[in-house]
């Protein structure tokens, strides 16, 4: 461990056996720990190189075939990791499986699944009850279980634990309170805090909050990020921690929404509200900038809100804030649609039978992540209404079927944007020239303010 705040001390009695914890937690400081990761995705597979960079030997576990056979020949299927950086970590020992069997000769397993919203905008906790039904049979006494996945506050105690003792026929049981014997194992819950694309704070420098279900799985977690991470914070249970992120994303998704709303009134009243958010982020206290846009995006802000809502509503409790934020920021991709209709209606032209060209898809800038991105419902609303629609995305070579859409799109090139009406700016990727997109287009919506600094009237704010 780096430099981590104190876990609280284990008490050793004679009456409480500490073999397991005590053997575990060398083998995790002398790096010799056999880590499990399970789920190879945006969170996932980072978290298996890191740990396998600095030294422990890592097995990575999936259900999708295609990237347990990718990451083993070498390959990677993440823009931002390179297929040298997976070979690297091959010849120290990664290696990936959809084999649940391999657990048994794991250390520590942490579990990175999905934990999307379903149709009813209700959790969808079927991965990680998936997961855990596939890790119980093979679970050993002393092992660490660590769940990152997104999720509401008791989801570690009473889906994950539940499962895990249930399933095993051993009659493991997860180490409660000072409780551990020759048959249990340790619990914890770790959020993951990954901003993509974001290259201003190292992954390890963001420090990682652990929650355990007794100090010896808080310490064990504890030791095990510390190794990979500059600091640990560790909170007196997996509830805490599982809140600690749901407050994080709340917060932005509560002062997106605010300054969304504060744009459609700007826009009203002719006031720049970039400007005015370059104005007060001047402030050296009590402010901090948030910006608006065409809707929210990815898996996370769009979607952990409400897990707690769902959640609230066990405790006769309404998360008024996250419903409000919710309904302004649904909103948006609406708004874009009106706002393409107003501009091109300036042009004497209907909506209905223009060309769109829509710049950038991925759910923010300099990503390859499409989850969840306004610019998806952005399509799908210009096409009900009748217009053309082609997209540009260095990302994004084609666009086929997600979860909620099935756009199969090619990437139009950017080689003759005179031939659209309208050029609308999504996602605001740092490749694209600005200065040229203004010159050669008809007209530009731009809802991120991507051409600031570009005088034309070719441009309409939205
Ligand atoms: N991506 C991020 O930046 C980010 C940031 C913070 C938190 N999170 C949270 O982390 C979790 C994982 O997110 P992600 O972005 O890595 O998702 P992802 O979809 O990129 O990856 C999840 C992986 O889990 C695999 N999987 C699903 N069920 C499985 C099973 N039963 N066994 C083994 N593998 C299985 C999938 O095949 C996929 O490869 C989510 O809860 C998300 O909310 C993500």
């Amino acid at each position: 461990m780096l430099e981590s705040e104190p876990f609280l001390p284990i008490m050793s009695s004679p009456t409480v056996p500490t073999t397991h914890f005590s053997e575990l937690k060398i083998k995790i400081e002398q790096r010799q720990a056999r880590v499990a990761v399970i789920g190879l995705g945006y969170v996932g597979l980072p978290l298996a190189l890191l740990y396998s960079e600095t030294g422990f030997p890592v097995t990575g576990f999936d259900i999708d075939q295609r990237k347990v056979s990718t990451l083993n020949g070498g390959g990677s299927y993440i823009f931002r990791i390179t297929a040298p950086e997976i070979q690297r970590a091959r010849s120290q020992g990664l290696s990936a499986t959809s084999n649940y069997s391999q657990l048994e000769q794991m250390d520590a397993v942490i579990i990175c699944v999905p934990t999307p919203l379903n149709e009813y905008h209700e959790p969808d906790l079927s991965y990680i009850t998936g997961t855990a039904e596939s890790i119980a049979p093979h679970l050993q006494a002393g092992q660490l279980v660590i769940l990152e996945s997104t999720t509401y506050p008791g989801t570690t105690e009473e889906v994950l634990i539940p499962i895990l003792e249930k399933g095993n026929k051993r009659g493991l049981k997860a180490s409660r309170g000072l409780q551990q014997d020759e048959k249990s194992f340790f619990i914890a819950f770790s959020p993951e805090r990954e901003d993509p694309g974001n290259q201003t704070v190292a992954r390890r420098d963001i420090p990682k909050v652990v929650g355990g279900l007794n100090p010896q799985a808080s310490e064990l977690a504890g030791v095990l990020y510390g190794a990979i991470f500059s600091r640990t914070v560790p909170v007196s249970s997996p509830a805490v921690a599982e809140m600690t992120k749901l407050l994080e994303n709340i917060y932005r998704c509560v002062n997106i929404a605010l300054v969304n709303e504060l744009k459609l009134l700007c826009l009203r009243m002719g006031i720049d509200i970039w400007e005015v958010i370059e104005a007060a982020s001047t402030k050296p206290f009590g402010f901090h900038p948030f910006y608006p846009g065409p809707g929210l995006g990815g898996h996370c802000i769009p979607v952990d809100p409400f897990y707690l809502s769902w959640k609230a509503k066990e405790w006769d409790f309404h998360t008024r804030f996250i419903e409000l934020a919710g309904e302004i920021n649904t909103n948006m991709p609406y708004h874009v649609l009106e706002s393409v209709g107003r501009a091109l209606n300036q042009h004497k032209k209907a909506l209905n039978g223009s060309q769109v060209l829509v710049l950038g898809v991925a759910y923010k800038k300099d990503i390859d992540d499409l989850r969840e991105s306004p610019a998806l419902t952005i399509i799908e609303l210009l096409q009900k209404e009748g217009a053309k629609v082609s997209y540009n995305d260095p990302y994004f070579p084609e666009v086929g079927r997600g979860r909620k859409y099935d756009l199969q799109m090619k990437c139009a090139p950017l080689n003759d944007l005179g031939q659209y009406d309208c050029a609308l700016i999504v996602t605001d990727h740092s490749d694209y020239d600005y200065e040229r997109i203004v010159r050669e287009s008809n007209l530009v919506v731009d809802t991120r303010n991507a051409t600031r600094g570009i005088k034309s009237s070719k441009i309409v704010h939205c």
